[in-house]
Parts: C-alpha cells; structure tokens; sequence
C-alpha cells in the first residue's frame, strides 16, 4: 500500500513508457513491478500491481470511460447515479478482467516461494462510491443518496459482490496466497448505515471467496466500524493509524488478527523517528501472533525510497524471534 507507486524511480520508467492502465493490463509489465518493488523493499510479502478501479470497467459494455488523468486521481466518465443506471450495468465475464489473474500467475512464479502474494480487490461500498460519484469524493453525498433508494443500492451492491467474488477467486486459482478487500473510504458511515446498508453484502462477498485462502479485510476512518466489520468477516482487519493499535485490538478481539498502522505521512520523517513510531506500534502489538505490521494507509509519491526500507529493517529488527 503502495509497494510500488510513483516514489519509486523503478516503477515510474515503467509507467512513463506504458501509462498506468496499459502497465496494469499487461501481466508481464504488472508481474515485473510488483516482484521488483517487493524485493527492494525487503518486504514479507508482495501485493500484485493492479487497482481496484479495474474491475469497474466491463461493468458497462461501453466501459464506464475510466480514466487516470495525471494528477487528479481517476475518473469514471459515465458515472451510475440512477436505479435505471444500475439496471443497465452488464454481468461482467471474468474473462474480461482475466489480465489481472495472468500478472498473479507470473508474479507467483517469479517471487521467492517465501514471499507470499496478496491478490486484492476493492469492496462493494468503496467500488460503488467510484462508480457513483465519478472519481474520489468529500462527501459521498451521491453514493448515499442511492442508498436511500433501497431497491437500486441492493441491486449494485449484489452486482458487485458477484464480479468481485469471482475476480477474487480468480486471482486465489492464479496463486494469490491472501486476499485483501479495500473498503477504503467506508468511514465515511455512520454505524447503522453500514450495519444495514454494506455489512451484508460485505459478509456475502466473504462467505463467496474460495475456503483456505486468508482474507485481509481493511478500511479508513473506520474507529466507529470496527466491530460490524468483524462481523462482515476476515481473518485480518486493517487498522489506520487514527486508532491505537492495542485499544483498537482489544476492541476487536485477540481470535483475529489485525494489520497496520503506521501513518504514512511518519515516512518522510528523519530516519530515527520513523524507528521510534515502529517501535510504538510493535510494543502496543506486545508479541502477540496475528499483527502484521504494515502502514494504515497508501504511500505518499513523495517519500523516500531509503526511508521505507528503513522501516521494513527496523521492523525486522525490532520483531525478530529470540
Ligand atoms: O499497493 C500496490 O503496489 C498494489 C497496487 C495498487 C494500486 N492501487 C496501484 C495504483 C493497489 C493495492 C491500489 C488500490 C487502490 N486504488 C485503492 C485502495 C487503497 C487505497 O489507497 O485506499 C484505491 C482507493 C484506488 C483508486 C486509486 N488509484 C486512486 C485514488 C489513485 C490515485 C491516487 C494515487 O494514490 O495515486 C489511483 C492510482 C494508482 N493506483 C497509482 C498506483 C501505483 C498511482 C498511479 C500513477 O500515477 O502511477
């Protein structure tokens, strides 16, 4: 999150000759950055370079005119805002996003066997308050104006959930040793919204997923959620950093596992700072099995290559077995 991603000069020589959707649908070029960013970081595992926007696109036979302008962040230029919108939206063939499980099966097959390899999707709320909205949001007030109308938000909700179980399941028959559900704009819910209106068909999703392959449910914002997202399901919940990692744990239980949550932001601190604050997070982990240390959200393009190896070896250090 992001292993790699423009503060890597690696990947940008990459994205500059292919551009972002083009290096995404080429599982040579995608199978490439992902092993060589996982292995200059040092980190424990990889996650397959693709982007939850993918999936969005053969849901329209059209395309949905999804768009990653350099800068703004992406655009879906024929946005879903009507309960007649949803009713067009096509049962996507897994076929269609078959790129996808093609760079999962390559990186698979180019990554040290002690790497494991995280396939990834986003979830039903944060994928439908793209589709909605047409790109990134303040207020979600479109995406929660659909959720008044029971009947229309069902409909998408389900119809995501059946692409992303089968897009998931997909990359899981490629390879991928865990899978990890984006609902990365979630916390922009109040509570009984989420219980009634994303928990289901999260749990739904969850329940579809091929049985043995673990599954990283992570969001932002989410201090208020974290219990109905236990509930909804996963063997990890991710954690950001504006919850405290042992409060927040405590809070969910010790009988599942949880992930994170160094803030992002700590990367482009002096190096010493950045070893302090891992410190923190390990210390309020305490030993126990089942944290896996990772940031509470996506890299900034602006942080140090050396500063986030920096941290995967304090990270090391300081977990190390003895
Ligand atoms: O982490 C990895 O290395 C795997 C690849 C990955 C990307 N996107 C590549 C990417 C992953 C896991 C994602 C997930 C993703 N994409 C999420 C969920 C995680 C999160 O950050 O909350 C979301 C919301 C998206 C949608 C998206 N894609 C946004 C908002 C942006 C623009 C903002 C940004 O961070 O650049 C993207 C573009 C994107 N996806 C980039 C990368 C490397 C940057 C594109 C570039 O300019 O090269």
């Amino acid at each position: 999150m992001r292993q790699a991603g423009r503060y890597m000069p690696e990947y940008r020589a990459v994205r500059e000759r292919l551009g972002f959707l083009a290096l995404c649908k080429s599982p040579d070029a995608a199978a490439e950055v992902t092993v060589t960013a996982a292995l200059r970081l040092g980190v424990d595992a990889a996650i397959v370079f693709a982007d939850i926007l993918l999936v969005l696109e053969p849901l329209e036979p059209m395309g949905v005119g999804l768009e990653f302008t350099r800068g703004d962040g992406p655009v879906i230029r024929r946005p879903v805002r009507s309960g007649a919108d949803v009713d067009r939206l096509a049962e996507v063939d897994p076929a269609a996003l078959g790129y996808v499980a093609e760079a999962v099966a390559r990186a698979r097959a180019a990554l040290p066997a002690r790497v494991p390899l995280i396939g990834f999707a986003g979830a039903p709320f944060t994928l439908a308050s793209y589709l909605v909205e047409g790109g990134g949001s303040r207020t979600y007030a479109r995406t929660k104006a659909l959720m008044t109308d029971p009947g229309a938000w069902r409909a998408l909700m389900e119809r995501l959930v059946r692409v992303v179980a089968a897009y998931l399941n997909a990359q899981i028959a490629a390879g991928a040793d865990a899978v990890q559900l984006f609902d990365s704009w979630v916390g922009c819910l109040s509570p009984a919204d989420y219980r009634a209106h994303v928990l289901p068909h999260v749990r739904a999703l969850i329940a579809a997923l091929t049985p043995g392959t673990p599954v990283i449910h992570f969001g932002t914002g989410t201090a208020g959620l974290l219990e109905a997202m236990r509930a909804a399901g996963g063997h990890v919940i991710g954690l950001d950093w504006r919850v405290d990692l042992d409060a927040a744990w405590a809070r969910l239980g010790h009988d599942v596992a949880v992930q994170g949550n160094l803030d992002p932001v700590a990367l482009l601190a002096p190096i010493p700072e950045i070893r302090a604050r891992a410190a923190q997070i390990l210390a309020q982990a305490a030993g126990r099995p089942g944290h896996i240390f990772n940031l509470g959200h996506g890299i900034l393009p602006e942080t140090p290559v050396d500063h986030v190896r920096a941290l995967v070896d304090a990270v090391h250090e300081l977990s190390a077995r003895r």
